[in-house]
């Protein structure tokens, strides 16, 4: 385990964010000397609404319970609908909380436009109120979906959207955005399960000139996700983002939370305990109770976990960046569907074959039922191939589709070299497990944490 990041959550008492470890004041000049983006609202947040108080009591019953939907470290979320019928939610900032995260927020979520990013819809800055209006998300944060159960095709699509929206904050934008709170309670679910980003709270401007890698600055973020090379250099890297994606990913798979202090010590960080099971060859121990064992699921894991762990790496510099996440992603939920395919091509031939022989049977009429019976069989089998083919270009034309400029990736020679690079750093002696259809259900029952 020797290669494996030093985690040492600080916890506060109420929650597991990081509102600020003060051991650094935030220095607003990057490290190559240029100065960091003002703080302040921009002079207009593009496109934003401005409210006033009483139009945001009218749309919240004046902030009552009955349109309460979260809570965070920054304050109460409400939900309310706008004149027009479109729903909304109302961030209301606590009157204690220090108004920089709130700029912020405005700040970052007026530069940016991404169908896995929350919009913006208006803001309200008077007296010592602070409100943020986002579009409303119907489905609530991931971390609760988690609490009950997603299938694995829904994971990996969560996976990707989230990977999409990272790839778009730090590539695709004027100057690169670290989120620095990536964590599932902030991750929001639309009906169809698609996945938003939110909470730009702590979101911070990168380094701006090229060859620059990092901003020296606080830090931020919440324990369990924070990466451990920032924490300890308040060196802030696109990377750190990374970290904390791959502790998401680790999070998605087993259900856990990075942090699970009602466990016994071994357990308690998630990504550790899911470690130790690699290296002892128990891989599939780890994987949510509330997934079924299938071959298919069995066969994507080890790759998926390989995954994270890169992106779990100690160093910056051995964590792949979000666009080759992406793409390692991409192919393994090419390889789920493609085995998915299989599997229902394998059960409808299995069908045929025991259709044919009961037809066959003389008990069961002969041979002349027999014929009858092909013609049906034969569409049936055509309309699987459809169906499998419609899946997989579905799987290629998605990426192509959802979004902006960041689906366009870097060159399959460069990730396939970082990829045995990591997996080189990573691969331990444990080799990851075959596929075991037969393995026990041999789990846990789902926990009774509740996220910050
Ligand atoms: N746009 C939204 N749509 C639906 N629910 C939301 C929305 N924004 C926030 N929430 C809910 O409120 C919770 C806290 O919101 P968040 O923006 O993360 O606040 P904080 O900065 O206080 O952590 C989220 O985990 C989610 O459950
Ligand atoms: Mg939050």
């Amino acid at each position: 385990m020797s290669c494996f990041p030093c985690l040492r959550p600080r916890v506060n008492e109420d929650s597991s964010k990081v509102a600020s470890i003060s051991v650094n004041s935030e220095v607003n000049t990057l490290q190559d000397g240029s100065t960091a983006s003002p703080r302040g609202l921009p002079p207009k947040a593009v496109g934003a609404l401005s409210f006033t108080m009483a139009e945001l009591n009218r749309m919240t019953s004046n902030f009552s319970e009955s349109h309460k939907i979260g809570q965070g470290g920054f304050g109460s979320v409400y939900q309310g609908k706008l004149h027009d019928g479109r729903l909304v939610a109302i961030k209301r900032a606590k009157k204690t909380r220090v108004s920089t995260e709130f700029e912020n927020e405005v700040n970052m979520l007026s530069q940016v436009e991404h169908l896995n990013l929350v919009k913006l819809i208006g803001y309200l800055e008077e007296g010592d109120e602070r409100i943020l209006v986002t579009e409303y998300v119907t489905n609530g944060n991931l971390r609760r979906h988690l609490d009950v159960i997603l299938d694995m095709s829904t994971r990996l699509d969560i996976a990707i959207d989230i990977a999409h929206a990272l790839t778009y904050l730090h590539y695709y934008t004027d100057r690169p955005i670290i989120h620095r709170d990536v964590k599932s309670s902030n991750i929001l679910l639309t009906e169809s399960n698609r996945a938003k980003v939110a909470d730009f709270g702590f979101s911070r401007a990168g380094p701006s000139e090229l060859g620059s890698t990092h901003v020296s600055t606080q830090v931020k973020g919440t324990a369990g996700y924070l990466d451990p090379e920032y924490l300890t250099t308040y060196q802030l890297n696109v990377k750190s983002d990374v970290y904390s994606f791959g502790i998401l990913l680790i999070e998605l798979f087993t259900g856990r939370r990075p942090i699970e202090i009602n466990r016994p010590s071994d357990e308690r960080v998630t990504v550790r305990w899911a470690f130790t099971k690699f290296v002892d060859g128990k891989l599939r121990h780890i994987l949510d109770p509330n997934i079924r064992k299938t071959a298919t699921v069995m066969a994507i894991l080890p790759g998926l976990f390989e995954l994270a762990i890169s992106c779990v790496a100690p160093s910056k510099t051995e964590r792949p960046n979000m666009k080759e996440v992406q793409e390692s992603l991409w192919n393994i939920r090419k390889a789920y569907q493609a085995a998915l395919n299989h599997q229902r091509e394998n059960q409808i031939e299995k069908q045929e074959s025991a259709d044919l022989e009961s037809v066959r049977s003389p008990r069961n009429g002969g041979s002349e039922r027999a014929d009858s019976a092909k013609p049906r069989r034969s569409e049936d089998r055509e309309s699987s191939r459809f169906r499998s083919s419609r899946l997989s270009e579905s799987e290629t034309v998605r990426p192509a589709s959802s979004q902006s400029g960041s689906e366009k990736t870097e060159s399959g020679r460069s990730r396939r070299q970082s990829e045995s690079e990591s997996t080189r750093n990573h691969r331990l002696n444990g080799s990851p497990e075959s596929p075991d259809l037969c393995s026990p259900h041999n789990d846990r029952p789902l926990d009774a944490l509740h996220d910050p």
